[in-house]
């Protein structure tokens, strides 16, 4: 049945969209890069580690990840209204759970570092998209990490399970419709920093769910690399 699955780009059930990706974006910034998956691009932007105001906000054991997400208005066909809403705060903070695990956070007491993700164009998955450009802003920006994270949506249709949905996959509606499984992990070892499901799935296909998203996050990691190594080598 499964094998059965046509999608509408053509794309094999666990093949990516055309990833792009560049480092150094944002000259302004202390690190910066942009991450493409099709049509959603996202740019990150990472400023920091600087001292945390309020004070009181302060912790003197370790740093702050603050991550900023933001879809911007005219990125998507109906104009979506400025500023943030319950869907950016939330992005914002799972975001930044699925970024810390790697960040050595305790080198940099009572600071803040500010994270802004711009989606400035998108067809779904973008907060799988601002999680890569995320993570290779920090790495850009000579924060500490471990690794880098890497992040895709592994969806289900009807019954296929396919990768790296666009927003008419997203939008599917046929026998057991659509579900979106945005996953992140660490590049390196098996550990996942993000499983975030949006609809329905029989408990039993969660495993092969890592399983897909684990082998689209090596080919992920590949063009993040790729892109970090062009900007080291400059
Ligand atoms: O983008 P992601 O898949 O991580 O999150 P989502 O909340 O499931 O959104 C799916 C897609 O819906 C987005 O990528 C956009 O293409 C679209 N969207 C939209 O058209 N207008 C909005 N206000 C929010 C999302």
């Amino acid at each position: 049945m499964a094998k059965e699955h046509k999608r509408p780009d053509g794309r094999g059930l666990t093949e990516l969209r055309p990833m792009t990706a560049k480092v150094g974006v944002i000259p302004n910034a202390d690190g910066s890069a942009m991450f493409a998956f099709g049509n959603t691009v996202a740019i990150a932007a990472v400023y920091g580690p600087r001292q945390l105001h309020p004070q009181h906000m302060q912790d003197p054991a370790s740093g702050v990840l603050r991550v900023n997400y933001d879809l911007l208005s005219f990125s998507v066909y109906d104009r979506k209204k400025p500023g943030p809403s319950r869907r950016s705060q939330e992005i914002s903070k799972v975001t930044e759970w699925a970024l810390s695990p790697v960040i050595d956070l305790a080198a940099f007491p009572s600071t803040v570092i500010d994270v802004q993700i711009y989606i400035i164009q998108a067809d779904a998955g973008t907060r799988t998209a601002g999680i890569n450009a995320a993570s290779m802003a920090l790495a850009h920006a000579g924060i500490p990490m471990r690794d880098l994270i890497c992040s895709v949506a592994v969806g289900k249709q009807d019954k296929a399970l396919v990768v790296d949905l666009t927003k008419e996959e997203e939008d599917f509606e046929e026998g057991e419709g659509a579900t979106d499984f945005a996953v992140a992990k660490v590049a390196n070892s098996d550990e996942f920093t993000l499983l975030q499901l949006d609809g329905k799935i029989q408990p039993e296909i969660v495993k092969e769910v890592t399983r897909i998203g684990a082998e689209a996050c090596k080919k992920i990691y590949e063009v993040q690399k790729k892109a970090l190594k062009e900007v080291i080598e400059k």
